[in-house]
C-alpha cells in the first residue's frame, strides 16, 4: 500500500545532500549539510500536511492529530551521518516513517492515536563526541554541560545550536511531558550480517548494547624529529599505539558481544617533523550486559593506569548510554505481523545505538531492522536491497495500524 516510488525517490533526493557513493555522506550535526537535509525533510512534512515543530535540541517533529487529547504513536530516526558514512543509516528510518504517515493520511486509514514523525537531532555524535542528544533531550537525559563541548574547530555545541537559529538555553524545553507517548517505533538498517546470513528480511530487535566512550590523553614531550635520538624521546603516539593494541587484546578476550574501538585520535602538534607530544584517543566500548561492560571498562582503565612511568595520562568518560530492552509487547506484535504476512524474520540484538533505545526510558519502544548488504555500514558502501526497503515500510505501517488498535 505504501508508495514505493515516492519512498525511493525521497531517499535518493536526501542522498543528494552532503555526499556521494564514492566519498560517502558527511552530514555532521548542525552543519550546513545537516541544515539543508533538515529543510528537505521539513518540505516533505509540509507537503503531506503535518504540523511541524522544531524544539531547541534540534528535533523536527511532524504531527498529525492532536497530542493533547491522547497519547501519541511516534516513529522516527535521524538524518545526520558519521564522516564519510552511508546513505541509509538513519535516513531509511526517517523517510520510511514519513511514507507510513503519508500512506495513512492519503488513504484515511484508521489510527486511534495522534501520530508523530520525529527527526532526532545529532544521533551520531561524530562532531562533538556526544551522540543521541535529540532523543536524550526529549527523554530528559541531556546534560547542560554538553553545551560547552567543542568540535575540532573550537565551535561549541552551544554555538552550533545557535547557528541553527535555535536557543541553546532552552534545550531542556524539548523534554516530552509525562506519558506523552503511547509507542515509539524506529526502522533502521541492520549494519551487521545476521539477517542476510539467514535470509531473513525483518529483524525484530529485543535489546541494544550500552555504550561508554572514554577519552584518554597521553602526555609525552614534543621534540625535533631529526635532532633527538630514538632513545631520548617521549613519543606519546607510540605509547598510545601500545595501549590501543592492548585494548584490542582485552576485547578479544572478553568475547561475546563485547567490543571496543579506537576510531578517533588527535595528535599534537600533528606535524611530520615533530615527535608527537600529546595524543588524545577515544575508546568506544559496548556490550549488551551492563556487568560485562563495566568489567571491560575496569580492565581497560587499569591497563591505561599501568602506562610506563615517563608518561602521564588523563582518562575521562565522555558518553554513557545504558543497554536497553525493547517492548516485549511490540516485539510479539511484530512476530504476529511477520507470521501473518509471511515475512521471514529473526529476533536479534543491536550492537549499534539508536534513538529507539533512549526512547525506552519514557515509553514502550521498538526497533526493527532490514538487512544490510554484506553488513557494511558507516562507510560509503553501505547498501540495501530496495525490495527490503519497501517491505520494511509495509511492516512499519502494519505495526502502526495494529499498535493503535
Ligand atoms: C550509532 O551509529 C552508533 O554509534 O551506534
Ligand atoms: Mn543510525
Ligand atoms: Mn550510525
Amino acid at each position: 500500500m505504501i508508495n514505493k516510488d515516492r519512498l525511493r525517490e525521497r531517499l535518493l533526493e536526501l542522498a543528494q545532500i552532503g555526499g556521494n557513493a564514492t566519498d560517502g555522506w558527511t552530514r555532521l550535526a548542525f552543519t550546513k549539510e545537516d541544515k539543508l537535509a533538515r529543510g528537505l525533510v521539513k518540505g516533505y512534512m509540509r507537503e503531506m500536511g503535518l504540523k511541524i515543530t522544531c524544539d531547541n535540541a534540534g528535533n523536527i517533529i511532524g504531527s498529525y492529530g492532536n497530542p493533547t487529547n491522547s497519547p501519541v504513536i511516534a516513529m522516527g530516526s535521524h538524518i545526520d551521518t558519521v564522516p564519510n558514512g552511508g546513505m541509509f543509516d538513519g535516513a531509511l528510518g526517517v523517510i520510511s516513517a514519513l511514507e507510513v504517515a503519508q500512506t495513512i493520511i492519503e488513504n484515511k486509514l484508521n489510527v486511534n492515536y495522534p501520530l508523530e514523525v520525529i527527526i532526532f537531532a545529532n544521533e551520531e555524535g561524530s562532531r562533538f563526541n556526544n551522540g543521541l542528544t535529540g532523543s536524550r533531550a526529549i527523554c530528559g537525559s541531556f546534560s547542560q554541560e554538553e553545551l560547552q563541548i567543542e568540535d575540532n574547530n573550537g565551535i561549541s555545541f552551544y554555538q552550533a545550536v545557535q547557528e541553527m537559529d535555535l536557543n541553546p538555553d532552552k534545550v531542556y524545553e524539548a523534554r516530552a511531558f509525562e506519558n506523552k507517548y503511547k509507542h515509539f517505533l524506529e526502522i533502521h538498517i541492520e549494519q551487521g550480517i545476521e539477517l542476510e546470513k539467514e535470509h531473513k528480511r525483518i529483524g525484530l530487535v529485543n535489546s541494544a548494547a550500552g555504550q561508554v566512550v572514554l577519552k584518554c590523553t597521553i602526555f609525552g614531550r614534543p621534540d625535533h624529529a631529526g635532532a633527538i635520538k630514538m632513545t631520548q624521546r617521549k613519543d606519546a603516539l607510540v605509547e598510545a599505539s601500545k595501549l590501543i593494541t592492548e585494548i584490542q587484546q582485552i576485547s578479544l578476550k572478553m568475547g561475546g558481544h563485547f567490543v571496543a574501538t579506537v576510531g578517533k585520535l588527535n595528535v599534537f602538534p600533528n606535524s611530520i617533523n615533530t615527535v608527537p607530544g600529546n595524543v588524545e584517543f577515544f575508546i568506544d566500548i559496548r556490550d549488551i550486559s551492563s556487568d560485562k561492560l563495566n568489567r571491560g571498562i575496569e580492565v581497560i582503565s587499569n591497563t591505561i593506569s599501568n602506562i610506563s612511568g615517563e608518561f602521564s595520562y588523563f582518562l575521562e568518560e565522555v558518553e554513557n548510554e545504558l543497554p536497553a530492552f525493547f517492548s516485549s509487547r511490540l516485539l510479539d506484535l511484530g512476530k504476529e505481523i511477520c507470521e501473518k504476512k509471511n515475512y521471514p524474520y529473526k529476533v536479534l540484538s543491536s550492537g549499534a545505538c539508536h534513538d529507539a533505545q533512549v526512547m525506552t526510558t519514557i515509553t514502550d519502544s521498538a526497533l526493527f531492522f532490514i538487512p544490510s548488504i554484506n553488513g557494511l555500514s558507516h562507510c560509503p558502501e553501505e547498501n540495501v536491497h530496495w525490495e527490503d526497503v519497501f517491505l520494511g515500510a509495509e511492516f512499519l505501517l502494519e505495526m502502526v495500524l495494529n499498535a493503535s488498535e
